[in-house]
């Protein structure tokens, strides 16, 4: 073995001794705390990328492209690009849409349908590109746009549906689908919290023109930050190669049609289009090589979890409502929310404050309507009918842990902890004394 074998095997060695040692995110019975979210790496992640580091190749290549073949298969889809978070995928994916290289292009005004229960960056590219966000109201069953209200809110000028598959649960691609093709919409999928989710038996992110995914820290998979967008459309991957990279032709898979065109500009810098830098790392490659192969069962852990408190927490249903997994829809819970229902006699805030006094967590669910959130009084956009649902989920919406490391102690723990609030609040304090 050469010496450089020898050194490498020692740091993985290290790597590992050191993440076996201290890397233990289960629930400690003798310290109880549930956090929202928990590191998905392990060693073999962290060695991937140092070893990454120590190869010096760390910019955009090779196993960028690598894990961009192996993303794509997985989703079932032709193509993927890698881009450096999942609102740069979602930039991307409409900076594409938006480009005089994609045929029918949108154009300034044209409109874009968005829930109104989304993210910021779901909406932000929009305006971004001249676009009009057209926000309409969740459903409060599925907590994903309402299908009645979004045929509604389709007008003239609207081109486009970027939808989001809230907190993992997959919207009804079936009608969305009937719906773009009679109005002839495209429809691009914000699946940042849903990677692993299937509609169908089909990958979310594969029934529209595009999907984006996010690795960011705290979703189903990480590579630090990074975001992924799927397709099978070959010329839409060129026109999200060139705009992801200075807008140069050099990651083009036909690059060489450029190089034939404009001989006389060096090939390397061929600027054929406006493009940003949103390349991800060869290091945000590396460890999701190894992540994604863990994908599944992580998934597994998070839709036991949330069997566990949906049958657990079903006798407080006088209180709760609860998100329905859609039909044919395979959720993979991003986090577990809860929405108050009003006859609930407490607050979210006198729960969460009750629940984060015992170290569990809690947080809105996503943002609530983004449509109330100040950035909105800049911006020209239209609100399509009435958010009302979308005003609930912000007003009496929380959200607590699902993830890969809620084991049975975390699960028991949480519903526990809620059981004696509900004592404690609704049913008066001599009958925590029993509950506990
Ligand atoms: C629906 C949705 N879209 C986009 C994003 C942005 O992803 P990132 O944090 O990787 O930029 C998030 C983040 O959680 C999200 O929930």
């Amino acid at each position: 073995m050469d010496k450089k074998q020898e050194l490498l095997n020692k740091i993985h060695d290290n790597i590992k001794e050191y993440c076996d040692t201290y890397f233990d995110f289960s629930f400690q019975t003798n310290n109880p705390v549930v956090r929202l979210h928990e590191p998905t790496t392990s060693g073999d992640e962290i060695f991937a990328a140092v070893d990454t580091m120590l190869s010096t190749f760390t910019t955009m290549g090779k196993k960028v492209r690598a894990f961009e073949n192996q993303y794509a298969q997985y989703t079932g889809t032709k193509h993927s690009v890698m881009s450096n978070s999942g609102s740069s995928a979602n930039l991307l994916a409409v900076a594409a849409l938006a480009n005089p290289f994609t045929r029918d292009y949108l154009k300034p005004g044209d409109e874009v349908i968005v829930p109104a229960l989304s993210w910021s960056t779901t909406i932000w590219p929009l305006i971004q590109h001249n676009l009009v966000p057209v926000i309409v109201d969740c459903d409060i069953n599925d907590f994903n746009l309402d299908l009645d209200k979004l045929e509604k809110a389709i007008g003239p000028k609207t081109r486009a549906i970027k939808l989001v598959h809230v907190y993992g649960n997959p919207c009804n691609m079936d009608a969305i689908m009937a719906l773009a093709k009679k109005h002839n919409l495209f429809v691009i999928e914000d699946c940042c919290e849903a990677m692993g989710a299937t509609y169908d038996g089909k990958s979310v992110g594969s029934f529209g023109l595009v999907g984006n995914f996010s690795f960011f820290f705290s979703h189903h998979i990480s590579t630090m930050e990074g975001g992924i967008s799927v397709t099978n459309d070959f010329d839409f991957t060129e026109t999200m190669r060139i705009l992801r990279a200075h807008g140069w032709s050099r990651e083009a898979d036909e690059h060489q049609k450029y190089v034939n065109m404009y001989p006389d500009i060096d090939p390397r810098f061929i600027f054929i289009n406006v493009g940003y830098n949103l390349r991800p790392t060869e290091v945000n490659a590396a460890m999701g090589q190894i992540q994604l192969p863990k994908l599944d069962k992580l998934i597994d852990n998070r839709r036991e979890t949330a069997d566990f408190y949906l049958k657990h927490l079903a006798k407080h249903s006088e209180f709760f409502h609860f998100q329905k997994e859609t039909p044919k829809g395979k959720h993979v819970w991003f986090g577990f929310p809860v929405i108050l229902k009003d006859n609930a006699p407490f607050s979210v805030k006198d729960i969460t404050t009750y629940m984060q006094q015992r170290h569990i967590e809690t947080r809105p669910v996503i943002a609530g309507n983004m449509a109330r959130h100040p950035a909105f009084k800049m911006y020209e956009h239209r609100i399509a009918g009435d958010l009302s649902s979308a005003d609930t989920v912000m007003k009496k919406g929380f959200a607590f842990a699902c993830h890969h490391a809620v084991d049975q102690h975390a699960r028991e723990y949480v519903v526990q902890t809620i059981d004696s609030f509900i004592a404690e609040f609704v049913h008066g304090r001599s009958k925590i004394t029993a509950a506990v």
